[in-house]
């Protein structure tokens, strides 16, 4: 979390950094700060609150200078206050730095600098780490930022300037993400390629343990054991456009809306694409089990595939919570296959369960969104989603997109492992395709899901149920709502409601019920009945129009009928329409809801 940025060229760099930090503004907004090299010392804004703030301050007292850093900041170590917001200054005001992630050894660290006589202005952890690059610098920033890092513990990503040096900007990483872009006229660092791609297109993403010194024209890398590294650039096919609104009220708005496409440009990619996973035929028939790591939505969407993909592979298959699946000592070993899922590919928790999964030989793959992140370069095989940029915080198309590709991957998995013939396999892959042309549909329901936002959004709470391959639908559809309306959500396999939540039940709950005539239909219309006979207000998104279930329910949004293995893609389009217009009707922020961040980079 927390956004970062540098800037080292020819232009005004508050200009610049403020845009990039408008880019990352999704990685957290509690507050918002830069620092300018401006003659021969460092000057500072900052404020409280998001990205606006800074500028209305920024407009009334601007800085000039052509290098420095900028942060936006989502709180861990101290209040969302202007003495908690980054940069941080040394004591001389020559040394500015900016730090994403968590220094797990700041207290000491900090005891120890005190006692040296370093003078702390904040609460955060990251203030030890100006006052460590300070001890250290001697005419080097580089250098100087490689020998206070080597006394951290913890996850950082840090980009710092100091006055001595003004041409130049100093990048370090270890667990948050950095990546860098170098023109001849400037030189850029930020936590994530949003923030250059108005810039260069052409971006070198750094690995763990690597330090940077970029300049305008020139770059220098070392990597963790301190010797000097070749620099290799990735080409980033993101248009800048995709970071506009276009005509749409927010950016979840119009990332719901660009379902279909990412969809077809998901499935396009891994069919044409020529390379197999990389695991040699007989590694996939011994497998004795699949895990699937992954936290929030893409959890659900790893639920999903266990769901697919059990029956289908013949062997276990289990989707686990990677914050909980690192420290519970799981059983995986050389015969399993880890597919970790993060649209990031930077989520501490799944990076770290997915290492420990590594760590006990396990085969690993890694299905994300973003080219060059930690998850893609540290698996076996990687798997695509081309979701294109994601701005809004709470996930939408990278949702849509990694089912498409969990789809293809189990089949692809089946087809290896002799449980789908190659007929089979092309009949599947035939239905497949029909993936954008479902989720266009789905997008049909678009009004009647407005005026059911209009009915619905003055409620507290909500209910979410579902059976079998809909009930990882019915989390997702209750995370969607908790986490833009702020409307209090559960989910519940609906089986499961006899036995406790059912005490819920009156005429003021709102209880959305997941139903398709692919799934358990049967069960699922008694479990209606036995809400309907408790008075519950029922909201049914259904692929059968059935009078049966219109009699039940107080409303009834009739879906496209989808083969079963894209009945959850489908039934996601509503859930995340009837989120999006109750949190817009409440006025709630939608893009940037409150307390989240687009990257989770700590445990
Ligand atoms: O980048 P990841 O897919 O690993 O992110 C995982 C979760 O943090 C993420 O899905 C989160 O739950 C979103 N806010 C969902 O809208």
């Amino acid at each position: 979390m927390c956004g970062i940025v540098g800037y080292a060229g020819q232009k005004n760099a508050q200009d610049i950094l403020v845009d990039g930090l408008v880019r990352l503004e999704y990685r957290g907004y509690d507050s918002a700060g830069v620092a300018v090299i401006e003659d021969g010392t460092v000057s500072l804004a900052r404020s409280v609150g998001k990205i606006a703030e800074l500028r209305r301050q920024l407009a009334k007292g601007p800085l000039s200078g052509t290098t420095g850093i900028g942060h936006t900041r989502w709180a861990t170590h101290g209040a969302p206050t202007w003495d908690n917001a980054h940069p941080h200054l040394d004591c001389q005001g020559k040394l500015a730095l900016v730090h994403n992630g968590i220094i797990e050894n700041h207290r000491l660290l900090r005891e120890e600098l005190v006692a040296r006589g370093h003078i702390f202005h904040s609460e955060t952890d990251s203030e030890v780490l100006v006052h460590l690059v300070e001890e250290q610098f001697r005419g080097d920033l580089a250098e100087a930022v490689r020998a206070a890092v080597r006394q951290a513990e913890g996850a950082f990503a840090i980009v710092a300037v100091h006055a001595d040096v003004p041409e130049e900007i100093v990048g370090a990483r270890l667990g948050s993400p950095l990546v860098a872009g170098v023109l001849p006229e400037a030189a850029l660092l930020a936590s994530d390629a949003p923030a250059l791609l108005g810039h260069t297109r052409e971006l070198c993403f750094l690995e763990d343990g690597d330090v940077i010194r970029l300049r305008p024209g020139s770059v220098e890398l070392w990597g963790s054991d301190g010797k000097v590294k070749q620099v290799s650039f990735d080409t980033i096919p993101w248009d800048p456009l995709t970071a506009e609104r276009g005509g749409y009220r927010h950016f979840m708005e119009k990332e719901i809306h660009e379902q279909p496409q990412a969809a077809a440009d998901t499935l396009r990619d891994q069919l044409h694409s020529s390379e197999g996973l990389g695991f040699m035929e007989h590694e996939l028939a011994e497998l004795d089990q699949v895990v699937l790591l992954a936290c929030g939505t893409s959890y659900h969407a790893g639920l999903v595939a266990e769901y697919l993909w059990e029956p289908l592979l013949g062997i276990p298959v289990r989707a686990e919570i990677a914050s909980e699946f690192r420290y519970r000592c799981p059983y995986v070993g050389p015969k399993s296959l880890v597919v970790a899922i993060s649209q990031s590919g930077e989520t501490l928790d799944t990076l770290m369960a997915f290492r420990e999964a590594k760590s006990r030989g396990a085969r690993t793959v890694a299905v994300s969104n973003i080219v060059g992140s930690a998850l893609v370069r540290e698996a076996d095989a990687a798997l695509y989603t081309r979701a294109g940029l994601e701005i809004g915080v709470a996930a939408s198309k990278t949702f849509t997109t990694q089912l498409v590709a969990l789809l293809l991957l189990g089949l692809r998995l089946a087809n290896a492992r002799g449980r789908l013939s190659e007929e089979q396999l092309a009949a599947q892959l035939d239905e497949l395709a029909r993936a954008p042309g479902l989720i266009s549909q789905a997008l049909d329901t678009d009004k009647a899901l407005q005026t059911l936002a209009q009915q619905y959004h003055g409620k507290s709470d909500c209910l979410y149920l579902a059976r079998g391959l809909l009930y990882p639908l019915a989390m997702e559809g209750a995370l969607k709502l908790k986490e833009i309306s702020y409307i209090h959500a559960e989910s519940y396999a609906s089986g499961e409601m006899k036995h406790g939540p059912i005490a819920l039940i009156d005429e003021k709950m709102p209880v959305v019920f997941l139903v398709s005539c692919c799934e358990l239909y049967d069960k699922a219309l008694g479990n209606m009945e036995e809400v309907r006979a408790r008075r519950g207000d029922l909201i049914v998104l259904t692929d059968t129009d059935d009078p049966t279930v219109r009699k039940l329910s107080d409303n009834v949004i009739v879906l496209p009928k989808a083969p079963r293995p894209l009945v959850p893609i489908v039934y996601t389009v509503p859930l995340q329409l009837f989120a999006y217009h109750i949190a817009r009707i409440r006025g709630t922020d939608v893009d940037q809801p409150r307390n989240l961040a687009k990257t989770v980079t700590v445990e």
